[in-house]
């Protein structure tokens, strides 16, 4: 089997699980965060930063290596992991969502869908069997079934005909997928923020034999509650023993609501993407490092933290390589934000083994937020 996940114990005083996902390319403790590296990088870090940090995977994306520089590329370089210098595992999402939130006019047909590139113009088309044929160039541990990710808010009809397209597509891809040995084929749970379409989605998705699911279609726009009562409804519908990955979701509040509702797995390009506009996550909160008031401010970042970035620089060299766009600036605010999020799921593991999660939680929101809410 290519993926394996072992449920090791769930926290007494909440649900959560703690687990492991075996793979070719290593073991996963989970829950776990999964830092994105859309183009086989994730912005500013090394694979060897990466290590130090403690990520034992990582996301690319098929859309954007599809466009550049091609999966025929990265097949001839020996896969992504040979490409990237990358040994650990990888999980590559669809394209499925990146063709609706970049794209140009896209058109969805029962075939698939066909858009313009973001980057040329140039007219593409990609369907479940293209997508699983360029993730199997690709060669990531971890692939993700074709989808459509309908917008918030979209009326039920809408949402409906989607998430029953998106149940055909997924046969499709089970039958387009050549490497089921070596890469974990994950379905994806759609239905939007309607509860009886989201269970009848899990019940279609899972109804074919995956070693993982995930949650997709949340974390669009709509209020946190929603997003949240939206888990609760779902994740009891899926496999026990078998992972669940909710898409796209990596605000600290949202890992550990999400951790509390059965969730195993997270992505998200904040951390990364908020650290290059010189906003960092701290133990007391987010900080943004770049204002004025940092200026003469010679603490490091985060005064609980001990990572590279915070046991050699201060606020005010931070803020002066942001605001003098100095590649050096993003690259330790980067390293920060990452080191802080894996950081709050090791937190989050240890939490569960001693059956403590509800404190954890509570504990972190009032320092992070300044409330338990
Ligand atoms: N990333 C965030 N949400 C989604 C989703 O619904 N589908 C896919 N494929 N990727 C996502
Ligand atoms: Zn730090």
């Amino acid at each position: 089997m290519a993926v394996h996940y072992e449920l090791i114990k769930t926290c007494k005083q909440t649900g959560a699980r703690l687990g492991r996902i075996h793979t070719l390319h290593g073991t996963i403790e989970t829950p776990v965060f999964m830092p994105v590296g859309t183009l086989a990088t994730v912005k500013t870090m090394s694979p060897e930063e990466l290590k130090e940090i403690g990520s034992r995977i990582i996301l690319a994306n098929t859309y954007h290596l599809f466009l550049r520089p091609g999966h025929d590329v990265v097949e001839e370089a020996g896969g992504l992991h040979r490409f990237m210098n990358w040994d650990r595992a990888i999980l590559t999402d669809s394209g499925g969502f990146q063709v609706f939130s970049l794209s140009d006019l896209r058109k969805i047909t029962e075939e698939g869908v066909s858009f313009r590139s973001h980057l040329s113009g140039e007219p593409l088309f990609i369907s479940p069997e293209k997508s699983i044929e360029i993730q199997n160039s690709l060669g990531a541990d971890i692939i993700m079934a074709f989808d459509e990710c309908p917008p918030y808010p979209a009326d039920r009809d809408y949402v409906r005909s989607s998430m029953d397209r998106t149940y055909r597509w997924l046969q499709r891809c089970v039958e387009a997928h050549r490497r089921p040995e070596e890469q974990g084929l994950f379905g994806i749970v759609q239905g939007g923020m309607y509860r009886d379409l989201r269970e009848e989605s899990a019940r279609q998705i899972t109804s074919v034999d995956l070693p993982g699911y995930a949650i997709g279609g949340l974390s669009v726009g709509e209020p946190k509650e929603l997003m949240y009562e939206a888990l609760e409804h779902t994740t009891p519908l899926l496999p026990k023993e078998k992972p669940r990955y909710l898409m796209g979701v990596g605000s600290p509040d949202a890992l550990v609501e999400g951790v509390m509702r059965g969730v195993d797995m997270f992505d998200c390009v904040l951390p990364t993407r908020i650290a290059r506009n010189g906003t960092t996550m701290t133990s007391q909160g987010r900080l943004v490092v770049r204002n004025a008031r940092y200026a003469r401010d010679f603490s490091p970042l985060d005064p609980e933290c001990d990572c590279y970035t915070c046991r050699n620089y201060s606020r005010a060299y931070l803020r002066h390589l942001i605001k003098a766009d100095e590649t050096f600036g993003l690259r330790l605010t980067t390293y920060h934000n990452l080191y802080f999020l894996l950081r709050l799921m090791e937190g989050v593991r240890e939490a569960i083994r001693q059956d403590r999660l509800r404190d954890y939680r509570n504990a972190f929101f009032e320092k992070y937020y300044g409330s338990v809410e």
